[in-house]
C-alpha cells in the first residue's frame, strides 16, 4: 500500500490554489439525477469520491464526459435506480443520490451508505423526511427499497440541522407536488450552492442558508452550467498547516466568508491573518497560544476542522480543550499523534491538549479523511521523517495534496 513520507521541520511558504469544494460537489452531482437535459459543473476537484459518484451515474445509465475540474452529465438514457452496494459502501453522500432518484424514477433501492467512521451516521432523518413526503420504505436483510406514486409537499421539521438530510429532502421535494417546508436545517454553504444549482436548472427553493428551507415542487427541469463554489475545508487545512510550520502562504480562489470561525480561532492562536477578496494571507507566530474550540453546526466552529486544529494544538504554548459536538467518535487520529509525542488524554467528546515543544516523526497510520490531514500536518511540523500510510482515505477529499504542499517548500512523497 502506498504511504507518504514527509521529512518534517520546514516552514510552507507561496501561494496554493484551493479546489472546489467536495462537500458541494456530491450532492450537486447527485441532483443532475433529477434533470433530463444537460448539466454542466466547472471546479469540480478532482478526488475519489467524485470519481466514485461519477461512476454510480454511469452504472445508472447516465454519460459522463470529466475534462479536468469541468463535468458534463447527461441522463437522458438513465436505465435504473438500484444503486450498487459496494460503492454505497464507499462514501456517506451516495445516500444523497436517493432523494434524486426519487425525484427522477419515484424508486429506489440502495443499502446503509458507509463513509468515514466517525461515529453511527445513520440516516433515519433522511427515511423520515422522505415518508412525509409520502415515500413507502421497505427494508430487508440490509437493502431499503423506496418507493413512491408521487411526492406530496409536506411540513417537515428536522431534530438536528442535518446536512444530508436537509439535501436529501430538498432533492426529493423539488419535484413534488406543492409546496414543503423544512425546518431546523443545516446551513452550510454547501446548501446554498446546492439551491443555486437546483434553481439554474429550473427548482423554486429558497431560504438556504437560513434555519427553513421552502420548496415549491416544479414538473420539469433545463439545461444548466454552475461553478462548485471553493472547498472551505481544505482552505482551513492549509492555514492550519501554515501555522504549525511557522510558514507564511498565500490561498487563491477561496471565499473567506465561508471560513470566518477557522480565520477567528487561527487569529486567537497568535497567527496574523489579511483578508483579500478572493484570497488571504497568513503569517504565523512564533508562539502558538492554546485556544478552547467546541465543534458547532454551520456557522460554528466545523468539526471538519476539529482534527487538523487539534493536532496543530499539540505544540501550542500550553493546554487547550476541544469538545467534538457532532459525531460521537472523531478522535480516532488522537493515538497516531501520540505515538509521535503529543499529550493528549480524550475523555468521551472531549479532547484535552497539553502543547509539547515539538512532535517527532513517527510511522503513523490514517483512518478517515480529516484525521488524515491532521498527520500530515503533524509529519509536516515534526523533527525528522513521518510514513503515514492509509493515504486512500485522504486522497478522497484532497486534490493534489503532494504536488500543493511541494509547491509549498515541504518535503512530501508518495511511494
Ligand atoms: C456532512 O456529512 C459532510 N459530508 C461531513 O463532512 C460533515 O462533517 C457533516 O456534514 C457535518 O457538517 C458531506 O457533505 C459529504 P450530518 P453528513 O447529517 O451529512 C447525525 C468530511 O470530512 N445524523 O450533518 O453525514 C450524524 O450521525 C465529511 O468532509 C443522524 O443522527 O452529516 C451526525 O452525528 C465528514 N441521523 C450529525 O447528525 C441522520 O439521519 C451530523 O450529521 C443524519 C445525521
Amino acid at each position: 500500500m502506498e504511504s507518504y513520507i514527509i521529512e518534517g521541520g520546514r516552514k510552507l511558504d507561496g501561494e496554493v490554489n484551493i479546489s472546489g469544494s467536495k462537500n458541494a460537489a456530491l450532492p450537486i452531482i447527485a441532483a443532475t439525477l433529477l434533470n433530463p437535459e444537460k448539466s454542466e459543473i466547472e471546479n469540480c476537484p478532482n478526488i475519489h469520491d467524485v470519481f466514485i459518484m461519477l461512476n454510480i451515474l454511469e452504472i445508472l445509465g447516465c454519460k459522463v464526459h470529466k475534462e479536468n475540474s469541468k463535468i458534463t452529465i447527461d441522463t437522458s438514457q438513465i436505465n435504473d435506480y438500484e444503486i450498487p452496494e459496494n460503492l454505497m459502501r464507499e462514501m456517506r453522500s451516495s445516500v444523497i443520490l436517493v432523494g434524486a432518484l426519487l425525484g427522477r424514477k419515484h424508486k429506489c433501492i440502495f443499502t446503509y451508505p458507509g463513509g468515514c467512521e466517525i461515529g453511527a451516521r445513520p440516516i433515519n432523518m433522511h427515511l423520515e423526511g422522505f415518508k412525509q413526503l409520502g415515500v413507502e420504505i421497505v427494508e430487508e436483510y440490509g437493502r431499503i427499497t423506496c418507493s413512491c406514486e408521487k411526492l406530496k409537499g409536506a411540513d417537515i421539521t428536522l431534530d438536528f440541522p442535518s446536512v444530508g438530510a436537509t439535501e436529501n429532502i430538498m432533492l426529493a421535494s423539488s419535484v413534488a407536488e406543492g409546496t414543503t417546508y423544512i425546518r431546523n436545517v443545516a446551513r452550510e454553504p454547501e446548501i446554498k450552492d446546492l439551491q443555486d444549482f437546483l434553481n439554474g436548472m429550473g427548482a423554486n427553493i429558497i431560504g438556504a442558508g437560513s434555519n427553513t428551507i421552502i420548496v415549491k415542487g416544479v414538473s420539469q427541469f433545463h439545461e444548466t452550467s454552475h461553478k462548485v463554489i471553493p472547498d472551505r475545508i481544505e482552505a482551513g487545512t492549509y492555514l492550519c498547516m501554515a501555522v504549525a510550520t511557522h510558514g507564511n502562504i498565500v490561498l487563491k480562489n477561496i471565499n473567506s466568508e465561508h471560513i470566518s470561525t477557522t480565520i477567528h480561532k487561527l487569529r486567537q492562536t497568535g497567527a496574523k491573518i489579511e483578508v483579500h477578496k478572493n484570497e488571504l494571507s497568513i503569517c504565523a507566530p512564533k508562539l502558538i497560544s492554546p485556544i478552547n474550540i467546541k465543534t458547532l453546526p454551520y456557522p460554528g466552529f466545523p468539526t471538519d476542522m476539529q482534527s487538523q486544529f487539534t493536532a496543530l494544538l499539540s505544540i501550542a504554548n500550553g493546554t487547550s480543550i476541544v469538545v467534538e459536538n457532532i459525531f460521537e467518535n472523531r478522535f480516532k487520529y488522537v493515538n497516531e499523534l501520540i505515538r509521535m509525542g503529543a499529550n493528549i488524554v480524550v475523555e468521551g467528546r472531549t479532547a484535552i491538549i497539553q502543547g509539547v515543544d515539538t512532535l517527532k516523526g513517527a510511522m503513523v497510520e490514517i483512518k478517515d479523511l480529516r484525521g488524515g490531514a491532521a498527520l500530515v500536518l503533524a509529519g509536516l511540523m515534526a523533527d525528522g521523517e513521518s510514513k503515514i500510510s492509509g493515504i486512500h482515505y485522504l486522497e478522497r477529499g484532497y486534490e493534489n495534496i503532494v504536488e500543493k504542499l511541494q509547491l509549498l517548500g515541504a518535503k512530501i512523497e508518495k511511494k
